[in-house]
């Protein structure tokens, strides 16, 4: 089992990690609460019922507490809504919830970003407790940042800082995990390595097979290094005023291409395209010190079944200006310079604020 201290202004958490623990939920929620009194709301991705993670959870945490409601949440971002919160308010009220309560979120960043969200403002906000049951949710869980989608404005409009008490990862249930699901959550452990961490990197290379099979000491290893990155960098910014914005590198081009291709790809793997274009980018601007990198980053996300190059669809002419004025839109630039997180070596990463839009729209193609 491998367990981080998260320091958070809201009261600092553990993250623990390891298999089987949804079995022991009640215990291990109970000791991070204090409480073993609390109304429980359990708030689980439906699709998550064939394969009984959602009653595991349950029964472990009636091990414990008497009173545990648990109701499921449908699969997919457009959960993640106003509507969505507002029937879990109506959940919320119906299974008695009182300001002592707590609201556990079972499922990837999808179930935990919503059903935060509801913590964060039921009755102007009840104790969180995370369950992470996808790879990119270890990035999701971790930073007290929930938010609900406001289209067709946008992703992640309307939100919070509401940090858990808990996050709890069986990496058993990542057993289950769609390949695809799988690769994208890695891509975010490899932009880890990129912005903070080299052994992270290279640990990474080494291990990509074993990753890539789910393997689950290898995962649960993963999971821990590349959450004590995503700690040691909320930890030292958690409202995001200065060093969580490395976190972004590889978003700026990612998110467009996330918004422009609709749901063609995962997040991560538009994050890995992202990932190869700003390092480019990285090049063009003579910031890029690290001649092995982008070779490095191309082998390692192929070997992670991620792609890699820009949709030769979106590179020229109009679909190119639809993604630089969704990236000026992403990061409020003004003029025609953009924002960027740029990497000079492994472990290495500047922002510039400063490139003008003839370097990114030169640098979408590989
Ligand atoms: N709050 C943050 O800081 C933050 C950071 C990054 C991403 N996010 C958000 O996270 C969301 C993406 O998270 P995600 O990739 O986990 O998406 P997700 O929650 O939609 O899960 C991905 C898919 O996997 C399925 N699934 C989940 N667990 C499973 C399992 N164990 N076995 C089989 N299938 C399983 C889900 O039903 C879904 O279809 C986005 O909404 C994004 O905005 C938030
Ligand atoms: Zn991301």
């Amino acid at each position: 089992m491998h367990r981080l201290r998260v320091p958070s202004a809201g009261g600092d958490y553990d993250v623990v990690i390891g298999s089987g623990l949804l079995e022991d939920s009640g215990a291990l929620v109970a000791t991070a609460i204090a409480s073993e009194t609390a109304s429980i709301l359990l708030l689980y991705d439906e699709a998550l019922v064939p394969f009984a993670y959602p009653a595991l959870a349950e029964q472990g945490l009636r091990k414990v507490f008497a009173r545990v409601v648990s109701h499921p949440v449908p699969s997919g971002e457009g959960s993640k809504s106003l509507a969505g919160a507002e029937a879990l308010y109506h959940v919320c009220i119906r299974a008695g919830l009182d300001r002592e309560a707590v609201i556990v979120a079972l499922g990837g960043g999808v179930t935990g970003d919503l059903a935060g969200f509801v913590a964060a403002t039921f009755m102007r906000g009840i104790r969180f407790i995370q369950m992470p049951t996808t790879v990119l949710a270890h990035d999701s869980s971790i930073g007290g940042k929930v938010a609900i989608n406001l289209p067709p404005a946008g992703k992640n409009l309307v939100g919070a800082f509401h940090p858990p008490r808990l996050v709890l990862y069986d990496v058993a249930t990542l057993a289950t995990l769609p390949r695809s699901e799988r690769s994208g959550g890695l891509a975010e452990a490899v932009k880890h390595g990129v912005i903070r961490d080299p052994s992270l990197f290279v640990w990474i290379e080494q291990h990509a097979d074993e990753l890539l099979a789910g393997e689950t000491a290898a995962t649960a290893e993963l999971l821990a290094r590349s959450c004590q990155v995503k700690v040691d960098v909320v930890g030292v910014d958690e409202r995001e005023s200065g060093l969580r914005a490395i976190l972004n590198f590889g978003h700026t081009v990612g998110h467009a291409i996330e918004a422009l291709s609709e749901g063609e790809w995962t997040h991560g793997a538009c994050v890995a395209i992202g990932m190869m274009c700003e390092t480019r980018i990285a090049d063009v601007r003579g910031v890029l010190v690290d001649r092995s990198l982008p070779s490095r980053l191309r082998e390692l996300l192929e070997r992670l079944l991620l792609p890699v190059s820009v949709p030769s669809r979106f590179v020229g002419g109009p679909p190119s200006d639809a993604l630089i004025e969704l990236m000026r839109h992403d990061k409020k630039a003004v003029g025609r310079t953009l924002s960027f997180v740029l990497p000079r070596a492994l472990g290495d990463v500047v922002q510039d604020r400063d490139v003008d839009e003839s370097v990114v729209r030169a640098s979408l193609p590989d």
